[in-house]
């Protein structure tokens, strides 16, 4: 999906915000995965949200001031290089499809970057996220700073260019909601297959299989990160991703997976039962962690604090720990402790968008949390995880649990862009029959 407008919309929005400057935002390098072979290609964020343009070796800059403009530094047109690796659209091509004022071949950036940056009183740059970007812009501010005695000037001020766009990146436009529920519809479908095709003594990267299945058939370009599929014990490691372990009778299977679709990602966690029918234990603690989940989902609504959902949260599972005697004490003082932390060592969600987790701030300036806005995309995602322990029961031992779901927080409260994955006990358990 392209929609030129709002590209372009978004370039002239952060040309405002700079004010005066030159701003200097490259795309992500290509990476090697083995000598010759390259990692499937995936582009830089920022310059994503500002381009639309998926090639690599691709250099945005925007003039700011009384006449804006902004310039792509693209791959030139190369048949030999087409046969072997597909298009290219050329600087003139990408001018035209893309709607930049101005675009030049990659190759001249080294010559005219200094060109440009010479009388900017700032330069707008992610400094310290690339240290080869980092030396070659050193190099060009160096070779302006050289033309002193000719009466240039260097730019005097180094901005972080990403906190322009951040907050840009937070609120969400329908062009990019459309998107974002599109790429949740397919991870929620592909959960739901996932589910229905466990049995005992499938391993887990069978079911791998099926979910990266219904990713890329539904045209998902790729996952978003790296999948976890955890059966029994592993989903108490927070980041386990062997996936190569057999499914046992009786043991919990946690997935956490999503896709990326045109760049926005989904992310979602569903645990459910290897046989299909939850024992009793395991139903008590998904009970817990699916309460603690709807009641966080209920807080994410506009003018609520980004803390509200996590509170939500806690106050759930403090109470159910201590009922289910896995912590000590009354909820205030648990909660003071941090003992709960043995059970619940995370935060309850981020910001979904372009990264799985996205751009921008938590806190506001004064250091306090920021409120909730329309348009705003998170992730809502408690969990349990009860490794063995003398002071745990023991018929608790090996649950690991977590339930996420996407969250789009509207003009009045919220729509759960994931909403399709089977959640309720009595819906896991019936797919898994049929
Ligand atoms: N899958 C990454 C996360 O849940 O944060
Ligand atoms: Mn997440
Ligand atoms: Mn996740």
């Amino acid at each position: 999906m392209f929609n030129l407008k709002e590209f372009q919309q978004r370039r002239s929005q952060l040309l405002k915000k700079m004010g005066e400057g030159i701003a200097i935002i490259p795309t992500a390098p290509e990476a090697l995965r083995s000598r010759d072979s390259h990692y499937p290609y995936r582009f830089d964020s920022y310059f994503y949200y500002l381009t639309g343009f998926t090639e690599p070796e691709s250099v945005l800059v925007l003039v700011a001031g009384k006449h804006p403009k902004s310039i792509l530094f693209c791959r030139d047109k190369d048949m030999e290089r087409e046969i072997w690796d597909g298009f290219r659209y050329g600087p003139e091509g990408a001018k035209k499809e893309f709607g930049f004022d101005e675009a030049y071949n990659i190759n001249q950036l080294d010559e005219l970057a200094p060109k440009l940056l010479g009388n900017q009183a700032k330069l707008f740059y992610s400094l310290g996220a690339d240290g080869h970007w980092d030396a070659r812009v050193t190099g060009w501010l160096n070779a302006v700073r050289d033309l002193v005695r000719t009466g240039v000037v260097a730019p005097a001020e180094i901005v972080d260019v990403r906190q322009l766009v951040d907050s840009m990146r937070l609120m969400k436009t329908p062009f990019e909601i459309e998107i974002m529920r599109h790429s949740a519809n397919i991870a929620a479908a592909a959960h739901n297959r996932a589910i229905k095709f466990t049995k005992p003594n499938k391993k887990e990267y069978e079911i791998e299989a099926e979910f990266l299945h219904e990713f890329y058939r539904s045209g998902a370009q790729s996952p978003a990160y790296t999948s976890i599929v955890a059966g029994g014990a592993n989903a108490c490691t927070l980041h386990y991703n062997a996936n190569n372990c057999v499914l046992n009778d009786g043991d919990l299977l946690l997935i956490d997976a999503g896709c990326e679709l045109d760049g926005y990602a989904s992310d979602i966690t569903r645990t459910f039962p290897v046989n299909g029918k939850f024992s009793a234990a395991q139903k008590d603690l998904y009970e817990l962690v699916l309460s603690a989940q709807l009641a966080a989902i209920a807080a994410a609504k506009p003018g609520n604090l980004w803390n509200a959902p996590h509170e939500a949260v806690l106050d759930i599972l403090v109470q159910g720990f201590i009922d289910f005697k896995l912590c000590k004490g009354s909820k205030d003082a648990v909660l003071e402790s941090g003992d709960y932390h043995q059970f619940y060592m995370h935060r309850t969600g981020h910001w979904l968008g372009l990264d799985v987790h996205d751009a921008g701030q938590y806190k506001d300036k004064a250091g306090n949390w920021g409120l909730l806005k329309e348009g705003n995309t998170l992730t809502v995602e408690p969990g349990c995880y009860v490794r063995p322990a003398d002071n745990v029961p023991e018929h608790f031992w090996n649950i690991g649990i977590r339930i996420e779901d996407d969250v789009l927080i509207t003009k009045t409260a919220n729509e759960v862009l994931t909403k399709n994955a089977v959640k309720t006990v009595a819906d896991i358990e019936t797919l898994m029959k049929s």
